[in-house]
């Protein structure tokens, strides 16, 4: 098997094509005769080695090696001498060249040398991905909080994360749904392989069909070339169905037969394919609510909830609060560049009593708000969102609209100020509808 490729460069034709005869058994070959073709070489074939001649006309193997040094991505060098060259070869090594053989070559050694460079960089580049992966990850890929509920979850995931069953996710908005997703993932044997999400709500019912299992060329007008859809690309790894309610009922039929079969046609194809892919789904509704209505298939029902994890609602895990009130308060303090260093008590009080509908999201976003708002380092009442805090009036209303509306409203205007007038953010936060909010901002004439 020839998964590897080597770029021999040489301006001498004998050698390169010893060097080729020598090597091509084992790995597949490409061949320059100076620096400048062997760039160009790098720049368009996936090279995984290079072999190349120190002493060269035009641009010298020194020259070519601080190049590729330039290049992204790990290419390492080995470099043939001549006689004379012994001490360059030296150079090129402090440089940063992998090894080097003299000439004569001898082959056996030089076949050991490349085995030894690739290995060598694989694991660099597994290293690099480890390290990248962890970097990105990390800070986002844990829950904060150590209440019952809250660690039942987390349990939960990575019990659950070991094993390749198909997991339904349900919880309010705001709750974790999507981190307790990420966690099982990265925690699974398959953490490596890709990790692919698709909200089902974000697509109209034959877009969603062709994004999920992908298309033939000219299945449908505009579909100009055959395209993967979500299942293959999430091959050997985890599918995230966010926002499941939605899936339409000729999309559940697909899912049903994919979970029952693991297998799927592509839309207008007749070859049926096959993956290997975990299915995490999530929802805010619902779901046995939705079975009575009719519009979600129970026989799927069952099939998506092999493993069931509940998010619980802020509002039953309040000791979770502090906690993560003072680490939102020490991201978002770093994040902006603010000194703040504690909450008053009195602060900390307000947002216990209040009933948080849109949980953790909401939590963070008041928290981000009030530390952009403060002066100082404290965060006080007063730089927390004023819905918050919001009071019935003890006095006669004398609002036309009545008591319900003017609370509704104030909450809506507030939220959107803290919101910057992000309308996705704000209807998130307050748990409704985003065509509920224009509805809204339109009854009342809101500022955005
Ligand atoms: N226990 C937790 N600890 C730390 N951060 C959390 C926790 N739960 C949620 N978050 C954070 O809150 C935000 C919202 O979480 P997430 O997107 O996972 O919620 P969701 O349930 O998918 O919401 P929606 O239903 O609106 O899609 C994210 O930034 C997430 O990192
Ligand atoms: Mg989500």
């Amino acid at each position: 098997m020839k998964s590897q490729a080597i770029l021999i460069v040489d301006d001498d034709k004998m050698t390169r094509q010893t060097l080729s005869m020598a090597l091509e058994d084992d790995y597949e070959i490409f061949t320059a005769d100076g620096g400048i073709n062997a760039l160009q070489i790098i720049g368009e074939e996936k090279i995984d080695l290079i072999l190349s001649d120190l002493d060269m006309p035009i641009m010298s193997g020194i020259e070519l090696l601080e190049k590729i040094n330039d290049l992204e991505g790990t290419y390492p060098v080995i470099f043939i001498t001549g006689q004379g060259t012994i001490e360059t070869a030296v150079k090129a090594m402090k440089m940063g060249a992998s090894d080097y053989v003299s000439k004569p070559v001898n082959l056996e050694r030089l076949e050991l040398i490349i085995v030894k460079t690739l290995e060598n960089k694989d694991l660099k580049e597994e290293n690099i991905f480890l390290k990248k992966k962890i970097r990105e990850s990390y800070p986002e890929l844990k829950f904060i909080g150590t209440s019952e509920p809250m660690k039942k979850c987390e349990e939960l995931a990575l019990q659950v994360a070991a094993s390749k069953a198909t997991v339904l996710i349900e919880g309010e908005s705001g709750t974790g749904k999507e981190l307790i997703t990420s966690i099982i993932h990265y925690n699974s044997p398959v953490a490596h392989g890709p990790f692919v999400k698709v909200n089902c709500s974000a697509f109209a019912e034959g877009v969603l069909e062709s994004e999920l299992f992908g298309h033939e060329k000219g299945a449908f007008t505009g579909a100009v070339a055959t395209k993967k859809g979500r299942f293959e690309l999430a091959d050997k790894g985890t599918l995230f169905l966010d926002e499941i309610g939605e899936l339409p009922a000729s999309i559940q039929v697909k899912l049903l037969r994919f979970l029952q079969e693991r297998t799927f046609e592509r839309v207008g194809g007749s070859k049926t394919h096959h993956v290997d892919v975990r299915i995490i789904s999530a929802t805010n509704k619902d779901l046995s609510q939705l079975m009575k209505e009719g519009t979600f298939r129970e026989d799927l029902y069952y099939r998506l909830r092999v493993v069931q994890i509940q998010m619980p609602p802020l509002r039953e895990r309040k000791e979770d609060l502090e906690e993560l009130v003072n680490s939102f308060i020490s991201k978002f303090s770093t994040m902006h560049g603010k000194p703040i260093t504690r909450i008053t008590d009195e602060a900390m009080e307000l947002i216990r009593a209040y009933n948080w509908p849109g949980n953790v999201r909401e939590l963070m976003n008041c928290i981000e708000s009030s530390v952009v708002m403060v002066h100082g380092d404290v965060l006080t009442v007063e730089s927390i969102p004023e819905y918050l805090t919001y009071k019935i009036p003890e006095v006669e209303l004398n609002s036309k609209e009545g008591l319900l509306n003017e609370i509704e409203r104030t909450a809506i205007q507030d939220t959107l100020n803290n919101t910057q007038g992000d309308k996705v953010k704000a209807a998130k936060i307050l748990g409704i509808g985003l065509r509920t909010l224009y509805r809204k901002i339109d009854k009342w004439s809101l500022e955005e």
